[in-house]
């Protein structure tokens, strides 16, 4: 890809920032290329919009003015989309998981079957015995996995989850109050992502995967669609004539930032905001990706906070969308989660750790003038923030808010 680096290694200076990069090859001021289109199709994303509009208990969420941050960090808005009201999970990715297995177990009921079968009859648990007979199996370090959990229970389906040492106690026992039995693998997430998929294939599990890698790439896919029912919501909501000019979004496999990237690109064009991908410096896959022009894996060996966001393995359907769309790459250090969580709480909003990462960000980014102007942030800037969890683990909330 070809990229510049002036901040390299910023920790030498004291700030949290630790690293910046800018996509040399981002495409700029110009209508999304129907190459990229073509990874997440409109009539893949429509679907996904239609279905999950048609869920019990669907409802937006709320796209927040902060205006005092805006004030003080001296912009011209800043807008929070949170998800700690997205269904009973609190997270976006109820969005991806659920949705997709509710595609998986419609296309398996047809094959066994041999009758067409709607999106609809699945939600409605039409084919209870056939569906009874299918097992999901997923990888998680929390949110997905609860997501898909919660999908089998809708839909009436069997479910495993793989989760790495590292996962809380709190998020295990989340995804066990939906009925989902819970597997433990040694290593970290992109070990548990391997497990899960060989037992998949050794006992005929179905495996949805929220990652992608040659080969698996269509499960993802509607995961990712799912995900563009978020950032639709947030543009039909964003309260302005202009378009947003900058989107700081937090990256973990690249999935949500890919779909968000894609969909704001979808709609604004040429007007695309510019495009901050954010993660924490001991996962920082997509950083070396962008850096190194194609994916490169990360052995992760320290867990960030942002538990979430601890992936060390691009997803293969996500990158092409990044690789081109992406303008910058920042990672950032744990040392600013506490005290953001802390201040959106103070405003009433609950978001938990991987939720405050692009706002982290963007605050240590409005504290550096020269990052500041790499990423073309000014007074006049209109910024687009994703908070995708609540407090998914209560416990690990209530330690770092108090
Ligand atoms: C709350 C939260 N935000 C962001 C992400 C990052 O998503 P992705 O792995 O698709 O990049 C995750 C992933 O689990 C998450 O749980």
């Amino acid at each position: 890809m070809g990229s510049t680096c002036p901040g390299q290694h910023r920790q030498e200076v004291g700030i949290t920032i630790q690293q910046h990069c800018h996509n040399d090859q981002v495409l700029s001021g110009q209508r999304c290329p129907d190459r990229i289109r073509d990874v997440l199709p409109e009539s893949v994303r429509c679907r996904a919009r239609d279905t999950i509009s048609q869920w019990a208990g669907y409802q937006p969420t709320p796209l927040h003015d902060l205006q005092d941050m805006a004030r003080e960090l001296d912009l011209a808005t800043v807008h929070y989309k949170d998800e700690s009201a997205r269904f009973e999970l609190s997270s976006f990715k109820a969005l991806g998981g659920a949705y997709a297995v509710q595609v998986v177990l419609q296309q398996a009921i047809e094959a066994t079957s041999g009758q067409p079968v709607t999106l609809q009859e699945i939600d409605q648990v039409r084919h209870r015995d056939t569906a009874g007979a299918v097992t999901v199996v997923t990888a998680t370090d929390g949110n997905h996995g609860r997501s898909v959990a919660w999908g089998a229970r809708r839909f009436g389906c069997g479910c495993v989850v793989y989760m790495h040492e590292h996962v809380s106690p709190g998020r295990q026992a989340a995804v066990e109050a939906l009925g989902a039995r819970v597997q433990r693998v040694p290593g970290n997430f992109d070990d548990s992502v391997r497990a899960a998929n060989a037992d998949a294939e050794a006992h005929g599990w179905l495996m949805i995967s929220d990652t992608s890698w040659p080969g698996y790439e269509d499960i993802p896919r509607d995961v990712m669609a799912g995900y563009t029912v978020m950032s639709g919501e947030a543009m039909d909501q964003w309260p302005h004539e202009l378009p947003p000019t900058h989107v700081f979004i937090q990256g973990g496999c690249g999935g949500l930032a890919g779909a968000v990237c894609a969909d704001v690109w979808y709609r604004y064009g040429p007007d695309k905001p510019r495009v901050v991908v954010v993660e924490p410096d001991p996962a920082d896959c997509l950083f070396r990706s962008a850096r190194a022009g194609e994916p490169k894996v990360v052995n992760i060996t320290t867990e960030s906070v942002m538990a979430g966001l601890s992936c060390g393995e691009v997803s293969l359907i996500a990158w092409p969308i990044l690789s081109v769309g992406a303008d910058d790459f920042l990672t950032i250090s744990d040392d600013p989660v506490g005290p953001v969580m802390r201040r959106l709480a103070e405003a009433s909003i609950v978001a938990g750790e991987s939720a405050v990462a692009g706002l982290a960000g963007l605050i240590e980014a409005r504290a550096d003038m020269d990052l500041s102007v790499a990423l073309g942030l000014a007074s006049d800037s209109r910024v687009l923030l994703f908070g995708t969890e609540g407090a998914t683990d209560p416990a690990v909330y209530q330690q770092l808010v108090g």
